[in-house]
């Protein structure tokens, strides 16, 4: 065998020896076996100081190059080894983020005012309607100035609410979020938007100092009084599922003109009078009106060229409603008992 023949089959075997390499180490100690300190291509690399000049030339060629082509198929090993080594950890180790977890006793569900406030959404996205946002600190004019609440308006003193020290409030009412909506979009618009609100309130079985509201509010041309009833008439056999008793009374609101209250007759006690109605028989649930003209004004409207007309819903009342709780507490108190009766 030549010189030349023995580097080549120096190669093929090392080829085949490094192919079954099971690890780094393992194929370390190999490849020590060819290109090592006392690695057979090595030992011929040093022999070759006895060579003649002619010979260093073609073997020492082919040894170098053998070497290098040893090297890299090590480093090609090394790659395959450790993409072998996670394909079998991923196998073996594989875990399902997206699956359900054992299902427990207290496992969460949506929560009774989550689920009414997506049907909700889902009545009026039918309608045309678009879901509107806003954000739960507000300032001062969306909140009340360009409500119409000018001033110090005593109207103020009906939503008390919590103050921040930079002259931000909590908003007392989604109503802000009408505001906002005049301000950025382009009339006709329809939206609603449900959202978390704050009172400085008397805590009691149907007054918490959180709850929850829908804001409704459209915007359009020749918008009437009718079209308001029809849309808050529509809305509640939506959601009840039955037809209820409705009344409207004339009601204040400084961001509506001519205001009323839409009332429904008490679903818990059916009219005969309970602490949730209290002993009236009737629930406020539905104040509405036809926008203001200051508030289009306010909002960067021509209150010539448009005309509207806002609702607003109480979400945890309509859940009282159509469950028949009797006090607004249970809601909110994180309680487990109550709220796994409203699991789906
Ligand atoms: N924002 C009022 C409140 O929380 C409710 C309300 C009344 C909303 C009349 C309206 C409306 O959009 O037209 O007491």
């Amino acid at each position: 065998m030549t010189l030349i023949e023995e580097i080549q089959s120096i190669y093929e075997e090392a080829k085949t020896t490094l192919e079954t390499s099971v690890s780094d180490e393992d194929l370390d100690t190999k490849k020590n076996l060819f290109i090592g300190k006392k690695g057979k291509l090595t030992s011929i690399l040093k022999g070759m100081a006895k060579l003649s000049v002619e010979e260093k030339k073609t073997a020492g060629k082919v040894a170098n190059e053998t070497q290098t082509k040893i090297e890299e198929f090590v480093q090609e090993k090394r790659t395959r080894i450790k993409n072998e080594f996670y394909e079998v950890k991923l196998k073996e180790e594989h875990f399902d983020l997206l699956r359900p977890t054992r299902l427990s006793e207290n496992q969460g569900s949506i929560h009774p005012v989550s689920q009414i406030q997506a049907e909700i959404e889902a009545i009026f996205t039918s309608m045309g309607f678009s879901i509107m946002d806003g954000p739960e600190v507000e300032t001062d004019n969306n909140n009340f100035e360009a409500l119409n609440f000018t001033g110090d308006h005593p109207a103020r003193d009906t939503q008390d609410t919590f103050y921040t020290t930079d002259g931000k409030l909590l908003r007392t009412h989604t109503s802000a979020i009408q505001v906002r909506a005049l301000r950025n979009l382009k009339p006709p618009f329809r939206i609603i938007a449900p959202g978390r609100v704050f009172r400085y309130e008397e805590v009691d079985a149907s007054h918490e100092t959180t709850f929850y509201q829908v804001e409704g509010m459209v915007v359009g041309k020749d918008i009437s009084i009718a079209n308001l009833i029809y849309t808050m008439e529509t809305l509640l056999s939506e959601i009840f599922k039955e037809t209820v008793k409705t009344r409207l009374r004339p009601g204040y609101f400084p961001f509506v003109e001519p205001g009323f209250e839409l009332d429904i007759q008490c679903l818990v006690c059916k009219g005969e009078g309970c602490s949730v109605c209290k002993h009236s028989g009737w629930l406020e649930l539905l104040p509405c009106g036809l926008i203001h003209p200051n508030v289009l004004e306010f909002g960067g409207l021509d209150s010539k060229e448009w005309t509207g007309f806002a609702f607003g819903l109480g979400l945890d009342r309509l859940v009282m409603m159509r469950y028949g709780i009797h006090d607004i507490r249970y809601l909110h108190s994180g309680n487990l008992r109550f709220l796994k009766q409203f699991k789906v």
